[in-house]
This record gives structure tokens, C-alpha cells and sequence, in this order.
């Protein structure tokens, strides 16, 4: 199929790119580098030996979508293009709401002006909120998401699903077909060392937090509460190696080839890991030390918050092959390699 990938020179993009060419897929990556650094291409170049044509374009530009769009036919699109620093959102929530929500609408305008409506979106576990039940499954209720950021990709999942209906409603004979797919906690980085996460500034999340630590960029971590009601009384997530996450993407492809509608699948491990587990899984396999302090808990985290990742095998044929280990190595190979990110 031939791909057009927003947000492709991106974190998840960039590795899903790179299992899209291995799985024979033609790609165009689109991005406007707000977040990335058009070095990626190089660095997908010497993974694939294939060079990937890219678009530096705003998914808001819809003068620059309209080239993109009538140059070449695209089966489907994969959206990552978008903002996700759930802090930023809470100060900036206009820009979120323009970048992701405003964004997106042009790109579906487009899309179904050249009769592309096939799309791959890529949402977040939180959108369930504080979920009904862990392990989370698709059919939980969506919760009230605590930032912008969370109520953007939430919002955005329905208006596919209002799309989808509205086609159905007026016998559209070529409706929207769009696979939601919500992201557990995505670590790790290719097995190369040549891609991988680089945020801007301090980081958020806690995997590229460690690796900062662990080449000496930051002191210590900062682990947010350890008097949670977990085994070890520190935070669990459902960590998920980007290199699987990015192999579910070329699976639910296959999925849009053969079904239509609006379909939503969790992407994790199912099994949930805890802040002290990280810190010290990362030593072990790693040989380095993470000093690290115990600081109150951070507003809004939920003790536990891990997925049924189930209906992504049954239906995909998709499972998470790789393990926190895996993922721990491949974090810091990626971060000495790269200390400084693609700079
Ligand atoms: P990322 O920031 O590395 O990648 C997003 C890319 O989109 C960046 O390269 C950025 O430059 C680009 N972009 C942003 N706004 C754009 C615009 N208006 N036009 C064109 N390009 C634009 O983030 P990521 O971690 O790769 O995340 C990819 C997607 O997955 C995002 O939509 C994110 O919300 C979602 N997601 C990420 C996580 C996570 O923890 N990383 C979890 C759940 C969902
Ligand atoms: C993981 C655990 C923290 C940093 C976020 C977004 C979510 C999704 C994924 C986009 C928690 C603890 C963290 C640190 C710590 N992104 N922690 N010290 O909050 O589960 O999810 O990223 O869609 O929307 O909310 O991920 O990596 O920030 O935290 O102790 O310096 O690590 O308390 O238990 P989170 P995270």
C-alpha cells in the first residue's frame, strides 16, 4: 500500500516507518519538525537502505495538504502529527486544540477531497480516564481525560466515529474506515541505536527522564510517590516497546484493507510495571546507576494503569513481543549513542 505518514520524523513515526518499508509498503513522511529533526531521514536511510520522500508541511496548511494530496495516491494515512506534552496542554490548551483538533480537520477535509479515507489514528490510554477496570479493555467506558492534551485525542476519536456514521446514514458507498489505536506507555527505541526519543528541555515521561540521568545530563530522578497501593508502592504503567508499537501499526493496516468502520484496539503488554521495577530492571542489563530521590506524588497520576491488549491479537493478530529488558537496553543504547538527541 502507499502510506502517508503525519508526523513521521516523530518518535512512534520514525519506527513505524522503518516496519512499514520492511513490510513492503510504499511511505511518504509528512511532518513540520515543530518536535523532530529532519536528520531522521537520514538515520531511517542507513536502517532500511531505502530513502523515504518527505514533506516538511503543517497538517493546518491546507494549501500545502492539497499539493501532498493531488501529487500521489495515498491507501491511507497514519496520523501521528501532533502535540503531547500533557503539561503544556494545561497552559497552552488553545495551541493544543488548534495543532491536534484544527489540524486534524484539515487533514480529513483533504483526505476525503482525493478520496483517501482510510486512517490509522494514533490515540492514548487516556482517554479512558480513570478507568472502570484494570486491566483496561476497549469496551471501558471513555473517562473524563484530566488535560487538554487527553480531551484532544479524545475528541478527535469521535469525530472519526460521527464521520463513519454520517457516511452510513447517507449511504455513502465508500465510508470512512479508521483504526483508533490508544498507546499504553511507549519506551525503548530501535535495536540500531540510530532512532529514538528526543525531547525538547527537561522530560516528562519517565524512560527518557532515566536515560538523561544515566549519561549524566541530570543528576537524579525524581520518583513521584512510593506509598501508592502497588507491590512495591510506587506508580505501574504498561510499558511498551516503540518497536512493537510500531509493528501493530503495520498490522492494523491490514485491517483497514479488509473491514470498514471506526475500530479501537489498546496497544500494550498487558502487564504492568512498576517506577521501582524501570530503575532497577535499567541497572541491571544496563551496568549503570540511577541515583534517584522519592518526591510526593505527581497531581493527576493514577496508581496503576495497564491494558487487555486481547482484542488487538484476536482481531490484528497483534501481540507485544518484547519485554522491559529490551526495552531498557534499547533506551540507553539509543541515549549514549545519541546524547545530545539528533542534534
Ligand atoms: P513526537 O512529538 O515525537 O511526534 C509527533 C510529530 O508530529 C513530531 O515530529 C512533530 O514535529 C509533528 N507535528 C506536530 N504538530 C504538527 C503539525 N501541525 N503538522 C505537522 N507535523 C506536526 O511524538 P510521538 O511520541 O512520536 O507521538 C506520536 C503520536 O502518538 C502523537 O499524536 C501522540 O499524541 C501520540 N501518543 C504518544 C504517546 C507517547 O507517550 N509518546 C502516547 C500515546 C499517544
Ligand atoms: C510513568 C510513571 C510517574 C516521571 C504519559 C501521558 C499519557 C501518554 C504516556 C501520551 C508514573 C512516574 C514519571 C518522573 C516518576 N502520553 N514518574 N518520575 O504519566 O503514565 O503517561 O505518557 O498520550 O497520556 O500522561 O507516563 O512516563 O510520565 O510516568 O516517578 O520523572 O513514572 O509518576 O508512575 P504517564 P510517565
Amino acid at each position: 500500500m502507499n502510506i502517508l505518514v503525519t508526523g513521521g520524523a516523530g518518535f512512534i513515526g520514525s519506527h513505524t516507518i522503518v516496519e512499514l518499508i520492511a513490510a513492503g509498503h510504499g511511505v511518504t513522511a509528512l511532518d513540520n519538525l515543530c518536535n523532530s529533526s529532519r536528520k531522521v531521514l537520514g538515520r531511517i536511510e542507513r536502517i532500511t537502505g531505502r530513502s523515504v520522500p518527505f514533506r516538511e508541511a503543517d497538517i493546518r496548511d491546507r494549501e500545502a495538504l492539497e499539493k501532498v494530496f493531488s501529487s500521489e495516491h495515498f491507501d491511507c494515512c497514519i496520523h501521528f502529527a501532533g502535540l503531547k506534552a500533557v503539561g503544556e496542554s494545561v497552559k497552552k490548551p488553545w495551541e493544543y486544540y488548534e495543532n491536534n483538533v484544527g489540524g486534524t480537520l484539515v487533514l480529513l477535509d483533504v483526505m476525503r477531497r482525493h478520496g483517501c479515507k482510510n486512517i490509522i489514528f494514533s490515540s492514548t490510554a487516556t482517554v479512558y480516564g480513570e478507568p472502570e477496570k484494570i486491566p483496561v479493555t476497549e469496551d471501558c467506558r471513555k473517562g473524563i481525560c484530566a488535560h487538554p492534551y487527553g480531551r484532544t485525542k479524545s475528541m478527535l476519536e469521535d469525530i472519526l466515529s460521527d464521520l463513519y456514521r454520517a457516511d452510513i446514514e447517507n449511504g455513502d458507498p465508500r465510508p470512512w474506515n479508521a483504526v483508533l489505536l490508544r498507546y499504553f506507555n511507549p519506551i525503548g527505541a530501535h535495536p540500531s541505536g540510530l532512532i529514538g526519543e528526543a525531547p525538547g528541555g527537561i522530560p516528562n515521561n519517565l524512560m527518557p527522564y532515566i536515560t538523561q540521568v544515566a549519561v549524566g545530563k541530570l543528576e537524579k530522578l525524581h520518583v513521584f510517590g512510593n506509598d501508592y497501593d502497588t507491590p512495591d508502592g510506587t506508580g505501574v504503567r504498561d510499558y511498551i516497546h516503540v518497536v512493537d508499537l510500531a509493528k501493530g501499526h503495520v498490522k492494523a493496516l491490514r485491517a483497514t484493507e479488509e473491514r470498514s468502520g471506526v475500530s479501537v484496539y489498546n496497544l500494550g503488554t498487558g502487564r504492568g510495571c512498576s517506577v521501582m521495577e524501570i530503575i532497577k530492571t535499567f541497572e541491571k542489563v544496563n551496568g549503570v546507576s540511577i541515583p534517584y530521590v522519592i518526591d510526593p506524588r505527581r497531581p493527576g497520576d493514577l496508581a496503576e494503569y495497564y491494558s487487555d491488549p486481547s482484542k488487538a491479537l484476536r482481531e490484528l493478530g497483534w501481540r507485544a513481543e518484547l519485554g522491559i529488558e529490551e526495552m531498557c537496553r534499547d533506551s540507553w543504547n539509543w541515549q549514549k549513542n545519541n546524547p545530545d538527541g539528533y542534534e
